[in-house]
């Protein structure tokens, strides 16, 4: 089936007992079992929760894989991901990463004996170099946040395979629909389904995908054992959500070349972070491993760090606040907000730098917006 059908479809067939279409929330926490060990596949709900288990279906099928895990956040996802490791093994991260990877590797897992290297993916020299026999995970960003580079998945993966380390592509920015990197022989991938899977800004989720038999039991085991799993109601949210990503998808990357013409000759903009531009260092790959190049776009402002808060501050319909994704235009500062965790550290992000997630309001409402911020901080 296509992806809109799985999308609406995958692991949703009609409740059995009462013929809902929908889903139900199984707002429950155990399961009453007709004599010991004996019931209908569910104990209690940190192991096992029906709702849960239709957006694992339902998830996975979007990315090509056989199986699902949904976490409480995307950085419970990640985590899972990563105690996978023993101590002393070694984890190669992007160079700019999403800050609270960074933060995550370099405060929890580093202290804890996982040494890391923060590398630019985009150079393998540069990867051979930080290589060491303990090398164990490779952890892709693409595009990144907030500068949107590009990785080529294919060749990163095939360096990291001949020498025995996992490759996990984080796919938030991209979602399933743009990109499937298990097809490009990643080995998991990770999302934040708090972003666009999710795609309305009311709930924070993370999920992982893997046709790996084997690592998909060491994360059930570890979903049920750490525990961090997310409530009925949050399941059911970003399940309804992934119904629609397709279609919010293309709006969104159809108002993002909207947003960018807008930027691109603007006097108060030096510099337009976009992969769908042909001068983008990733232009080629994107569009070689990307459907379309999504709904985000950072720019850097000619004025400085000064200019990027003024202009944050002046927008109307896109709303100052962290996080994206989502329905409703956004508009943050990296430096100062979401990254805020990595300053002073080797991924600290320029602080003239702005960070829009387009949403799918009106394309000309949108770009008017924006033109009327930046004419006050020229
Ligand atoms: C690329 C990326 N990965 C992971 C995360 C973490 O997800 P969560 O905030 O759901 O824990 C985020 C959050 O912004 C993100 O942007």
């Amino acid at each position: 089936m296509d992806f809109e059908t799985r999308a609406i479809h995958a692991g949703q067939e009609p409740d059995p007992s009462t013929g809902a279409i929908v889903t139900p929330i199984f707002q429950t926490s155990t399961y009453v079992q007709e004599a010991v060990g004996v019931h209908k596949g569910y104990e209690y709900s940190r192991t096992g929760n029906p709702t849960r288990t239709a957006l694992q279906r339902c998830v996975a099928a979007l990315e090509g894989a056989e199986h699902g895990l949904a976490f409480s956040s995307g950085l419970a996802a990640s985590d899972a991901i990563l105690r996978l490791l023993s101590p002393g093994d070694h984890i190669v991260i992007p160079h700019d990463a999403y800050g609270g990877t960074y933060r995550l590797v370099a405060r929890v897992f580093e202290p804890a004996g996982f040494p890391f290297a923060p590398v630019n993916l985009s150079d393998l020299g540069a990867l051979e170099a930080a290589w060491r026999d303990e090398t164990k995970i490779v952890w892709i960003e693409t595009p990144t946040n907030p500068l949107l580079s590009i990785v080529d998945i294919e060749p990163v993966t095939r360096f990291a395979h001949e020498r025995g380390a996992l490759v996990v592509v984080d796919n938030t920015f991209a979602t399933p629909y743009l990109q499937q990197p298990l097809s490009l022989g990643a080995d998991l991938v990770v999302h934040s389904t708090t972003k666009y899977l999710g795609g309305h800004s009311d709930v924070v989720g993370g999920f992982v995908a893997t046709k790996d038999g084997e690592l998909a039991q060491r994360l059930a085991f570890l979903q049920n054992a750490v525990g961090a799993v997310p409530a009925p109601l949050d399941a059911w949210l970003v399940l309804r959500g992934a119904k629609t990503l397709a279609v919010r998808m293309d709006r969104h990357c159809e108002n993002a070349r909207a947003v960018v013409a807008a930027l691109q000759d603007h006097p108060a903009v030096a510099r337009v972070l976009y992969p769908g531009l042909p001068e983008h260092p990733g232009h080629e790959i994107a569009k070689r491993q990307m459907r379309d190049f999504g709904g985000m776009v950072s720019f850097i402002c000619r004025g400085g760090e000064d200019a990027a808060l003024g202009l944050v501050a002046k927008t109307r319909l896109f709303a100052l606040a962290e996080s994206l994704g989502a329905v409703e235009s956004l508009i943050e500062h990296p430096a100062k907000m979401t990254h805020a965790s990595v300053a002073g550290s080797p991924l600290a992000v320029d602080p003239a730098l702005v960070r829009l997630s387009v949403g799918i309001e009106s394309a000309r409402d949108l770009t008017e917006d924006l033109r009327q911020a930046l004419s006050s901080v020229r």
